[in-house]
């Protein structure tokens, strides 16, 4: 069938349109990055903190075991959620200094699984920490930071000014 030739331009926009709605997705639809970005950056303040609180704990004389379980679940509630903190549109290319890379979006698969094992690493402290051995609870909270390492070495960029 042959699109009479004065509707041709408006098909022709519309499938424009179209076409970079599905590209986009959602993020087109209007993601505030500079919203995103604050949010995001309040919720990892709240992880760095938690860790940094089980970090110090463990340098008492006697750790209190169940304050650094109560952190812990902070933690993997918090990295359940790390994903949804990263819709797309909210990367480098938004212009808001944020230091996701967009490999954040380019290997969106890894960078959930990632997620998911500090959300493992995290569960797997807070368990162990209720148990209260202290040895154990070190050891288990080296492999959670290793959990923040890995991530943070391949999407996280330098610091921005
Ligand atoms: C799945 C990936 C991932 C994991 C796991 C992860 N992070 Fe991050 N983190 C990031 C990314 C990406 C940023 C940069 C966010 C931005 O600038 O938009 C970041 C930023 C931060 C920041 C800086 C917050 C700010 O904006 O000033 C802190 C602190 C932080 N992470 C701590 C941690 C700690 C502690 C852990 C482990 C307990 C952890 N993160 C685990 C990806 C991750």
């Amino acid at each position: 069938m042959t699109v009479p030739s004065f509707k041709r331009p408006a098909a022709l926009a519309l499938g424009l349109v179209l076409g970079l709605t599905v590209a986009g997705g959602t993020a087109l639809a209007a993601v505030d990055a500079a919203k995103v970005y604050a949010e995001r950056h309040d919720n990892f303040k709240k992880i760095g903190m938690a860790f940094k609180t089980i970090n110090d704990g463990l340098k008492a004389d006697a750790p209190d075991t169940k304050a650094i379980a109560a952190q812990a679940k902070i933690i993997s509630d918090l990295s359940g959620k790390i994903p949804s903190w990263f819709p797309k549109g909210s990367g480098p290319e938004s212009g808001v200094k944020t230091r996701a890379k967009a490999e954040v979006w380019s290997d969106w698969a890894t960078f959930q699984a990632s997620a998911k094992s500090l959300q493992t690493e995290s569960a797997k402290l807070q368990t162990i920490a209720l148990k209260g051995d202290v040895e154990a609870i070190k050891a288990q909270t080296k492999a959670t930071g290793k959990a923040c390492g890995t991530c943070h070495d391949k999407f996280r960029g330098p610091e921005q000014k």
